[in-house]
């Protein structure tokens, strides 16, 4: 349609139908198979009212979205498709790794082509936005949704959130693609205490300099929609901050696509003491700049009598209704309503070879090797080995959010490491928490060569409204490592996990460690062929991994304290016993961000910068050769990070600032070269002003957050 067309449409459409478009009902009142991801109480609407509502969350397949918006038009007066919204997270059928894996990848080409594939599987199954990604900046690992964010560093986060929105909408939503929608804005990730739908406060400063630019860079790639939060941002529910939806988004920000609240979250601003009931709620919903009510009625119920006793404005409704029928113009459902939809191609696409090949190669860079003592990994075929452990013979990996993937389908561990060790014993030893043979898993090992655990968590203990206090294994898991360490043997432990998690207990233990992930449909193959030799990890943490629980929040970029522990420079006379630091931990954490073995090593040589000073509006060029000296040819993460030195505000110890993650063949060197500009120098000031300071900076290039060993001074005169 034209905008002119469009504008017709809208003329015709009376306040009730107008505020249909602004209210969106999960899957279950047009469909039986409709998902539900939240709590839904009784709406109390009317069928009238139900066939008003422009959009619907939860409701896939081609064959019953086409029943139900054949329906649904039938009903509707002036024929405005319906609009179907789902949770594809990482992946529809196919299922990739979680975020938290595929952030470990620091691979954005397989990131945004694991976004194509999903949403060429979801748009053949009727699905029109898909309510991702979800760039959520993650501190705490207790919080169960950091499975879901690409990890703790904001440009990282960016730098996924736009590979993810290319992927899902392309160049124009063209077909094959589906609408993104970037959430949780904003803050979500920074619940505290890391209980789920938590308060968040947090300084401006730190607002804006390391969670908000996830979703700024959403934006600016092009995402259709946004997703509120349902935590406080300064005291305000996200769903009804007027600072965030409107100064923000809209004024600073220009976005024009939709704004979209969580699952019942504005509704839940009663109970966060904002308002005393839906009236309240509507009221401040639309004046602070919610578009679409996501799975509560206050619109569809209040708004019409909001507008007669001018306490909201038409308006603002119109401006929203307006934004909710561009998107559907530029879906193109107006031309077609069934876009997508196509029963054929749903069997042919849904878990194609062409994309498991893609959750494989995806699989493979997401795992990230932790410890590999003498060089035990990879493994030969001729070692006698036993695989051992509750997540041996488990389907679970592909983890929480994966609507449409089919556990059954995945195969195990134990499936996958059998060709390559047909002799090979395996023994459960334990449930997550019960003791079914940790005695005959011991007697068993007594003869191999090597062991073999399979760990970690459940997939049901990560993912939304599943915080955790205890992050270390289960008491069962820890109980059947120690019996085993009795018999002195190598062990390996593969930990299968969808947070990172405190290692006490195990990582002394092993020989070796791999993180896994809940690493998706083609996970246990990857793990294979990596232990093996045939794929040789590349992938580096993309979230810390505390030393324990009482470090947490524990993070890279944090801030300097006047009294730091590392690297301390004091000014005047001090007392070692008053630095910041802890009595009984230290104050590193286990395993930094960016830290990842190989099986191959790399040497960095020849760093060099361009020039050691430089003015706003030129660049500089930080260049370094990295060798593989190595007996494999293998993928290396090579981070740049700056420490901004003298500034008018507190800043981070250092930041990532740029990566490059490159493959070099045994004996190989390649040159390498990364711009500096003022730009990224640039940060939020106390007044929020956003810019540089003229000063000194250090540069460090390393193969992880914690490696100071090349580092170069340069300042921005
Ligand atoms: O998209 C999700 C959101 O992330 C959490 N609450 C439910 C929404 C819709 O399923």
């Amino acid at each position: 349609m034209t905008q002119a067309e469009i504008k017709a449409l809208f003329t015709q459409m009376t306040l009730a139908e107008k505020i249909g478009q602004l209210t969106q009902l999960p899957g279950h009142f047009y469909s039986n198979d409709g998902e539900i991801t939240g709590p839904i109480a009784e709406l109390g609407i009317s069928e009238e009212i139900v066939h008003q509502c422009g959009s619907t969350l939860g409701i896939s397949g081609a064959a019953e979205v086409m029943r139900v918006q054949k329906e649904y038009l039938a009903k509707s007066r002036l024929k405005i498709p319906l609009l179907f919204m789902a949770d594809v997270v990482h992946g529809y059928r196919t299922i990739f790794p979680i975020p938290l894996a595929m952030g470990a990848s620091w691979n954005l080409e397989l990131a945004q082509e694991s976004a194509r594939v999903a949403a060429a599987e979801a748009d053949v199954a009727g699905v029109h936005v898909t309510f991702a990604p979800m760039v959520d900046l993650v501190r705490d690992p207790r919080w169960g949704r950091v499975m879901e964010s690409t990890g703790e560093d904001s440009y990282l986060n960016e730098m996924f959130a736009q590979a993810m929105v290319r992927g899902f909408q392309g160049e124009h939503l063209e077909s094959g693609r589906v609408a993104a929608c970037v959430k949780h804005f904003a803050a979500y990730g920074a619940a505290e205490a890391g209980r789920d739908y938590n308060t968040v406060d947090m300084s401006r400063l730190m607002l804006r300099n390391q969670y908000l630019p996830a979703y700024k860079a959403a934006i600016d790639a092009g995402v259709k929609l946004i997703m509120t939060s349902f935590n406080t941002v300064e005291g305000v529910p996200a769903t009804v901050n007027r600072w965030l939806l409107r100064d923000l988004l809209r004024k600073e920000w220009h976005f024009e696509g939709t704004v979209i609240s969580d699952y019942t979250s504005l509704a839940e601003v009663v109970n966060h003491g904002l308002a005393s009931d839906l009236k309240d709620v509507a009221e401040l919903g639309l004046n602070a700049g919610l578009d679409i009510e996501m799975s509560s009625p206050s619109y569809v119920k209040y708004l019409a009598q909001l507008v007669d006793a001018g306490k909201v404005r038409l308006a603002d409704i119109d401006e929203a209704v307006m934004r909710v029928l561009t998107l559907k113009n530029e879906l193109g459902l107006f031309e077609n309503p069934y876009r997508g939809a196509n029963v054929e191609l749903e069997s042919k696409l849904h878990f194609s070879a062409e994309h498991q090949a893609v959750a494989l190669a995806q699989a493979e860079e997401s795992l990230v090797l932790l410890k590999n003592e003498s060089n035990i990994l990879p493994l030969s075929k001729e070692k006698k080995v036993i695989l051992i452990g509750p997540k041996a013979t488990a389907r679970d990996h592909i983890g929480a959010w994966c609507w449409k993937g089919d556990k059954r389908e995945t195969p195990t561990i134990e499936e996958a490491l059998l060709p390559y060790f047909p002799n090979m014993k395996t023994v459960e030893a334990t449930t997550m928490d019960e003791d079914i043979g940790i005695a005959d898993a011991v007697a068993q090992a007594k003869d191999v060569d090597v062991i073999i655990l399979a760990i970690g968590e459940k997939r049901s203990f990560s993912g939304e409204a599943r915080s955790k206090a205890d992050i270390t294994l289960t008491d069962m898991q820890l109980r059947l490592i120690t019996a085993l360490k009795q018999l002195n043997k190598p062990m390996i432990a593969l930990v299968m996990n969808g947070r990172p998690l405190d290692l006490h207990g195990v990582i002394e233990h092993v020989d070796a460690l791999m993180v896994c992930w809940h690493a998706g449909t083609q996970a246990a193959k990857a793990i294979a062929k990596t232990l093996m030799g045939m794929s040789v990890p590349s992938g580096k943490l993309s979230m810390t991994f505390p030393h324990s629980v009482g470090q947490i929040p524990v993070y890279y970029n944090a801030l300097n304290t006047g009294r730091p522990l590392k690297n301390f420079a004091p000014v005047v006379g001090y007392s070692e016993d008053y630095l910041s630091k802890y009595l009984d931990i230290p104050n590193a954490p286990r395993y930094p961000f960016g830290f990842g073995l190989s099986y191959t090593t790399f040497a960095y040589s020849d760093i060099t910068l361009s020039k050691a000073a430089f003015s706003k509006g030129e660049s500089i060029t930080a260049s370094l050769t990295v060798t593989n000296t190595g007996n494999f040819a293998g993928k290396e993460v090579v981070q740049l990070y700056i420490r901004d030195c003298v500034a008018s505000v507190s800043r981070p110890v250092k930041e990532l600032k740029g990566f490059q993650k490159i493959f070099l063949a045994v004996g190989e060197s390649k040159e390498l070269h990364f711009t500096i500009n003022e730009e990224m120098l640039r940060y939020y000031h106390a007044d929020e002003s956003f810019s540089s300071d003229a000063g000194d900076f250090t540069l460090f290039i390393g193969t992880s957050s914690d490696d100071d060993a090349r580092k170069i001074d340069f300042s921005l005169v």
